[in-house]
């Protein structure tokens, strides 16, 4: 694991005052404003992708990272370096593999909350934990896990409420990352820290061309062996117009987080987590 860019904010550095704007755009692809800010239309539509594919989504991901998402979120859940008993947030939590994390990490004393605006994907996620616990277990040693459906930028807590924070490939996908990132911040205790997995747009590339091939010729035609193509193609510019490991950083110290790192995830750096901390 390399850690790209480690920054912390300076003195006098001013905390970004971020305002949440909407467009009326009708294209998808429209950035609207700020490079870093997306259409409203466009996480309409993310939303019904993310509803769409969630009865495939997991075994899409098993197969097309060959089983690695797995230890990529095992990191992120390390890096938020949450603890027994504590409360612990997965913001985008899809079908729930991070938060799962989070509870058996927090224990029966801890508490964890999985949130996300699709509902399907929560429903999954429901599911699964009953798989993993039925409610005829005695199993005691996991934290219960809240599903709740909400936006990741406008977060239904009171601020400094979560001991630990998790975000996976999800800062990609909501139509504007500083606003996320400043929610993110505004829920999470006095030195909580914040893990974020997503892919990595890297400055080396070699990796992008990597990726990009990889994304071309595997994930894509696999996607639509399993009719779910539409929903991936839309990977590849997602990642092209993500901010790159320094440009979180950034992003991090301006929502007012104090320190901000970026590592990029073997193999080849294809991904990234960025780890903050308030
Ligand atoms: C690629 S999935 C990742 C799911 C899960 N974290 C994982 O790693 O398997 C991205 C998730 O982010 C959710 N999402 C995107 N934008 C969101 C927003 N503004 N608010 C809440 N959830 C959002 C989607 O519904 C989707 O479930």
């Amino acid at each position: 694991m390399t850690a790209t860019t480690e920054r912390k904010r300076g003195r006098g550095q001013r905390t970004a005052l971020v305002a949440s704007t909407s467009s009326s755009s009708s294209s998808s692809s429209d950035i609207a404003g700020n490079p870093f800010e997306q259409t409203t239309q466009a996480a309409s539509e993310r939303q019904d992708l993310f509803n769409d594919i969630a009865p495939v989504y997991d075994q899409l991901n098993d197969v097309l990272s060959l089983g690695l998402h797995r230890a990529w979120k095992r990191a992120t859940v390390k890096w938020s370096e949450a603890r027994k008993g504590d409360t612990v947030l997965d913001v985008c939590c899809g079908s729930g593999d991070i938060a799962q994390r989070l509870s058996d990490r927090v224990g029966d004393k801890g508490t964890v909350f999985g949130l996300d605006f699709a509902e399907n994907q929560l429903r999954r996620a429901a599911e699964k934990m009953e798989e993993k616990t039925p409610s005829t277990s005695n199993e005691t040693n996991t934290a219960k896990i809240t599903w709740v459906q909400g936006d990741a930028l406008d977060l239904p807590f009171e601020d400094d409420t979560f001991d630990a924070i998790t975000m996976g490939y999800g800062l990609r996908n909501v139509r504007d990352i500083p606003k996320a990132l400043s929610e993110l911040k505004r829920v999470a205790k006095s030195g909580t820290k914040v893990a974020i997995l997503d892919f990595n747009n890297s400055r080396d590339e070699t990796t992008n061309q990597v990726s990009g091939f990889i994304l071309d010729n595997v994930v894509v035609p696999f996607a639509k062996m399993n009719d779910v193509e539409a929903e991936y193609k839309y990977l590849r510019p997602s990642i092209e117009r993500f901010p790159t490991g320094p440009e979180l950083v950034d992003l991090a110290l301006a929502a007012g987080f104090e320190e901000a790192t970026h590592y990029e995830l073997q193999p080849g750096g294809l991904m990234g987590c960025l780890v903050c901390q308030v």
